[in-house]
């Protein structure tokens, strides 16, 4: 019913429905009856197993944004609800029923795994729940998935890996190992690497795909030491990405096969791998030591307010607050006024620690990819690798 109301006229008529049940008569405050009700934001996220550390961050970077912004969204104060989803895939659609049907909540936030994003959203879809993905990259999100009430703060997993190729041939290698795990994310960013670096010459020699979220990395590095390959490409992440650093050095191929990958592989577990990770060279939507003055101050604010290290993942998390706020405050937090809400969200610009940005019309980041390499602990920016690049939406029909 709101929804048709020409803005404003929302607080009349809740003023005119007050005054008829004569609730104004008995002297309560005006502002007492326009008061938007508190926001429920579901989130969805693995605070267990592998990806643990990228959800707790995810969910740190949200109530950092929130408080810098007094509390509120629209007007409206924030109440949180979590659901570890284990990053599990089978249990993805419960989860998302548990958080929308169950908790009834007015906006859902997640995930980091791409199996479970692509349940979570259908879900979402069918019941028409606003829902912000703050990390997953399933291609599909942004392309057949594609929905009005759908919006991805993080990048496809096609986008993060594009610029793969070119950054692996430009350094004058030729033949390369793939190595990731086997779920639609490790199949997705490899695939990606592969049609920008056959297209320019490039070959891959073996591709290495264990079941997420194994980490016995052991016998394929043996295998990698014996093939000798000109570079290793890999997406890990999270724990596995710590062990996975770990064990290249620990087989002594650091520095012998360089190491390149998504920067995924590095980010939120730079700090504990330590020398292990010298060397590793990424292509990101993000790093950082990236000098502009909103990454200085969201870096320190998030070191010091979470006690971790900022990552990608707190970066993509902190601008799905920012994406919401905006939305919100185009419709006075008026949450149900769809139509105003989505438009104005595919309209933002976000001024964001990675620079600012704006959406596809799936929805999905249009962003540039940074080069960067780990050199004496720090993830060094050698330059921007791919300009604006967007996901092509294949198949979004909304
Ligand atoms: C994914 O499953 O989409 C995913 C997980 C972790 C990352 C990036 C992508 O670091």
């Amino acid at each position: 019913m709101f929804e048709q109301m020409p803005r404003g006229s929302r607080r009349r008529f809740l003023a005119t429905a007050a005054a008829a049940a004569g609730v104004a008569a008995v002297g309560l405050p005006r502002v007492a009856i326009a008061a938007p009700p508190r926001l429920k934001i579901g989130l969805m996220l693995p605070f267990s197993g592998t990806y643990a550390i990228h959800g707790e961050t995810v969910a740190d970077a949200i109530k950092l944004r929130v408080a810098e912004l007094g509390g509120k969204l629209g007007g409206a104060e924030v109440e949180f609800v979590r659901v570890d989803d284990e990053s599990s895939p089978p249990k993805a659609k419960d989860n998302a029923a548990k958080l929308i049907v169950k908790e009834g909540v007015d906006v859902l936030i997640g995930t980091i795994h791409s199996g479970v994003a692509e349940a979570m959203v259908q879900v979402a879809r069918e019941e028409g729940t606003l829902t912000l993905v703050p990390n997953a990259g399933s291609n599909r999100i942004t392309r057949a998935l594609c929905a009005p009430n759908i919006f991805r703060t993080s990048f496809s997993n096609w986008q993060a890996n594009q610029p793969g190729g070119p950054m692996v041939l430009d350094a004058g290698h030729r033949n390369v190992v793939l190595m990731s795990w086997n779920y639609a994310a490790g199949k997705e960013m490899m695939e990606g690497f592969r049609e920008s670096f056959t297209a320019g010459g490039g070959t891959v020699v073996k591709e290495f795909m264990p079941d997420f979220p194994k980490d016995e990395f052991q016998p394929y590095l043996t295998e990698i030491a014996a093939l000798k390959p000109d570079a290793v490409y890999a997406f890990y992440s999270g724990g596995g990405a710590l062990k996975f650093i770990k064990d290249y050095a620990a087989a002594g191929l650091q520095g012998k096969i360089p190491l390149y990958g998504p920067g995924f592989l590095t980010d939120g577990v730079l700090n504990a791998a330590g020398p292990a990770a010298e060397g590793i060279t990424t292509v990101l939507h993000y790093a950082s030591t990236l000098d502009n003055p909103i990454n200085k101050k969201f870096r320190a604010d998030f070191e010091k307010t979470s006690g971790r290290e900022v990552d990608v993942f707190a970066v993509q998390a902190y601008d799905a607050a920012s994406l919401l706020a905006q939305g919100l405050a185009a419709v006075e937090g008026d949450i149900k006024a769809r139509k105003a809400l989505f438009a104005a969200m595919e309209k933002a610009e976000i001024d964001s620690p990675r620079g600012k940005f704006r959406f596809s019309r799936a929805h999905n980041p249009i962003q540039d990819f940074y080069l960067r390499r780990v050199e004496n602990g720090e993830e060094k920016v050698l330059g921007i690798a791919a300009k604006a690049v967007e996901d092509p939406a294949t198949g979004c029909k909304a």
